[in-house]
Order: structure tokens, then sequence, then C-alpha cells
């Protein structure tokens, strides 16, 4: 049994079973004492839930080149011109209904969306192909995703203090894998010196989520002592640049994460509290492209093969569940919403970060509390989250809590509550 003050009062914590964390920032209380006193701290009487598991370091990279919602434009209205010039006597005998212009604009206010990240950008600025160049590798070279996932995992490694030796699972997450066997992930094991295996995981926009659950749970059983998630979502290559309604919606950049045991891990790292995740059928969000294809010569070429929504029905489902989702695991620890420090929210729109946010706390979030990273990068598919927190963790002092979510496709959710150690 531990006994801990709280504004001069005695405050009971059983070892093991309950806990007192003092908060951040301090003189700005969370909680009141019975009395009404504010306190200068958190105490839970309920039993302290963890994994045994902390994440130990992250990296995010991205591609050089940037590709402005002006000059993603300039290309996109150059091809409708073109198009609609093609078509201008169907379109003249109402029998073609023309293309209309995009909208820098539109874009930011719609998405939050300024920029994103691109691998090639003269395949994308060029009005006759509307695709990026990605030229194919030879069986000797690392394929694409096996070297974004590279650039990414020696930061995040580097940032744990370890080296690829000390790996001994990769787990990859992403939304799109460019091939299915051998797995991606084993050939990032293979180039860094791994020991252990390494396996591919695909779930939409909650790839990266659930891939790190899955090696936090690796670490917990034992299965693994030091996993390295990596996340290389090189998602210009499913978009449909030809399409008004998204073609200004992803951009590329590859994160990655290190997971240990805690008792392994230094000051600063963040303990993984708790894990979880939902997932509930919806067609709003697909992408039909697969093995298969070529079986159907009528279809393969198909705009359905590419990424497609209904963006409106998404933003109305994916909202009340993300928000429920995410304040039921953080009810789940006795704590109240404004007690979690940090948001480290899927980057798909930034409406829907606000209105999450807002249904989650009861008010509006400040951006220290809920940051963006999409006005930068676009939506990174299942990389959002990572790359915010990769981004925005530095300043949280020892104690602080931060959840990390992710929302979008399947429809898939995930969740990770942390702690500061
Ligand atoms: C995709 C999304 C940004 C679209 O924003 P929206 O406000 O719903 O926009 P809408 O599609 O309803 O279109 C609104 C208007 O803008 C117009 N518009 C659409 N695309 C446009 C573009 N690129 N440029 C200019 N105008 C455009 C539409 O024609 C429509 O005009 P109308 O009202 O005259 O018919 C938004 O729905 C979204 O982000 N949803 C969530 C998607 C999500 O999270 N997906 C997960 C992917 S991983």
């Amino acid at each position: 049994m531990a006994l801990c003050i709280i504004s001069g009062l005695a405050c009971l914590a059983f070892a093991g079973v309950g806990s007192c964390v003092k908060v951040w920032p301090p003189g700005e209380p969370l909680r009141r004492l019975p009395s009404g006193e504010p306190t200068g701290y958190r105490c839970s009487m309920s039993p302290r839930i963890t994994t045994g598991t902390a994440i130990t370091g992250s990296g995010v990279w991205h591609p050089e080149h940037a590709f402005t919602n002006e000059a993603l434009c300039v290309a996109f209205n150059e091809y409708v011109r073109r198009d609609n010039a093609k078509n201008a006597d169907a379109i003249a005998a109402g029998t073609h209904e023309p293309l209309k212009e995009s909208s820098a604009e539109f874009i930011e206010r719609a998405s939050g969306i300024k920029q994103r990240y691109v691998q090639d950008l003269t395949g994308l600025v060029d009005p006759e192909r509307m695709m990026p160049y990605v030229p194919a590798r030879s069986e000797d070279e690392l394929c694409l995703q096996a070297e974004y996932a590279l650039h990414a995992a020696k930061q995040a490694l580097a940032a744990a203090g370890r080296t690829g030796e000390d790996v001994d699972l990769v787990v990859l997450g992403a939304s799109n894998l460019q091939r299915l066997y051998p797995a991606i992930a084993i050939e990032v094991q293979n180039a860094l010196g791994a020991r252990g295996y390494g396996f591919d995981i695909s779930l939409g926009c909650s790839a990266a989520t659930g891939a790190t659950q899955l090696a936090s749970q690796a670490v917990r059983t034992g299965a693994a002592q030091c996993a390295l998630v990596v996340v290389p979502e090189m998602t210009t290559g499913h978009m449909n640049w030809k399409d008004r309604d998204s073609h200004f919606i992803f951009g590329d950049a590859s994160v990655a994460l290190v997971i240990e045991p805690v008792e392994r891990a230094r000051p600063g790292a963040f303990e993984i509290l708790s894990m979880r995740m939902m997932s509930k059928f919806s067609n709003n969000i697909r992408n039909n492209g697969g093995y298969l294809d070529r079986c159907d010569p009528e279809t393969r070429d198909n705009p359905d093969k590419l990424f497609h929504q209904a963006g409106r029905r998404v933003f109305k489902d994916v909202v009340p569940m993300a928000a429920k989702f995410i304040a039921d695991h953080i009810a789940s620890h006795d704590l109240e919403p404004t007690a979690v420090d940090r948001y480290w929210l899927h980057q798909a729109n930034q409406n829907m970060n606000e209105l999450i946010a807002q249904r989650i706390l009861g008010r509006e979030a400040t951006r220290v509390e809920a940051p963006l990273i999409l006005d930068e990068y676009g939506n990174t598919a299942s990389a959002g989250s990572l790359i915010a927190f990769s981004h925005f963790h530095d300043d949280l002092p020892a104690g602080a809590y931060g959840m990390m979510a992710s929302f979008g496709a399947g429809y898939s959710l995930g969740s990770l509550l942390m702690q500061r150690m």
C-alpha cells in the first residue's frame, strides 16, 4: 500500500491497484477534491491498466516533392479543358456531361489540405497522364515500399537507441501493399539485419494502429522483445487523379515505431496502457484493385479499381462512431476526456477531426491538444495518426496522457491510450 499527498491531503493508493499522477501543465488542475479544492494530482483508485509495453522510438519520412493545391489544380483543370474539348460535340448534343474544374480554395476549405508530398511529380502535372511514374524495379532491388519503410525505420531505431540487429519482429501495416508475397516486412527485416519474423497487414486507414497493436501484443506475450512497426503509405498510386471529388486527398509518407517491454524503455518513452479495435463493414470507401483484375479484361481498368468514396456519407457515419469509440476507451480508464493531454487523431479531414475532438471534449480542441499534419502531408492513409504522434510528443512531460486513434476505410477504427514515462 502506498501513500500519496494531494494538496496537503492524504490519498491512499494501492500499489499495483491504484495510482496518482502529477498533472500537466503544473498549476492547471484538471480535477477537484470533494472539498472543491483544486488538486495538483490525478488520482485513480481503479486498477492501473497497462499492456506492459511502450513506444520507445518513432520516425517519419516523406518524398522530397511537395505538390501544392494550386499546382495540382493547374494540372487537373488543364486535363478537364482538354477532355471537354475532345468531347465538345457530344457535350453540345447533350449526350456527354462536361467535366468541372477543381479549385485550390475548395480543397483547403473542404479538407484542410494545403499540399502533399508525392513520389513523382512529372506524371501528376502531365494532363495526358494523370498518374505517377513509378518505374518497375528488378527483383534484386529493394522494392519501393520496403525503401519507404527503411527510411522511417532507421530514424525510429535511432530514437530508441536500437539497431536493426536488435529487432526481432517487423510488422508492416499499409492501406495498399505493392505485392502480397514475399511479405514486404520480410524484405525490411532482411535489409535491417533483423532477427525473428515479419508480416504485413492490410486494414485500410487503421492498418498502422492495427500493426502497432499486434506488435505490442507480441511483445507482451514475450514472442518479441523489440518490435518494429513500419507504415510505408505510398498512396499516390491508388488515387484517381482525374476524379474531381478525390484528386486532392492523399499524399505519400512513411512512419515507423519501435515497441519494447516497459522494463527496457527509457524515460520519455510512451507506455501503452491499453488498445482497442473496432470494425463495421461499409462500401463507402472502397478500392477494388486486386489480383483478379486481369481475369476480366472488360473491367480491369475501370475507375472502381482505384480509391473511391462517398465522402459526405463517410463524414456522417464516422464522426459519431469515432467520437464514441474514443470516449468509451478513455472512460474505461476512469479518466475524463480533458485529462488526456494530446489527441493524435487520424488525418483525413480537418473538419472531421475538429468535430470528433469537440464531441469527445465537450468543447473545441486547441491545435496543441489535437495537432494536425494534414495541411502539410495531405491524407497519408493509415500513417496519419502515427505521424502526428511522431511530430507532436516532445513537449509532453512524464505522466501526460495521449490518445492515438484512427478511423476510416472498412470502416475500421483503432486506438491506443498512452502515458509518458
Ligand atoms: C471528400 C470531402 C473533402 C468532400 O467535402 P464535402 O464538403 O463533403 O464536399 P462535397 O463532395 O459534398 O461537395 C460540395 C460541393 O463542392 C463541389 N466540389 C467537389 N469537389 C470539388 C473540387 N475539387 N473543386 C471544387 N468544387 C468541388 C461539389 O460539386 C459540390 O458542389 P454542389 O454543392 O454545387 O453540388 C469530405 O466529404 C471528406 O473528407 N469526407 C470524409 C472522407 C474521409 O475521411 N475519407 C477517408 C479516406 S481515408
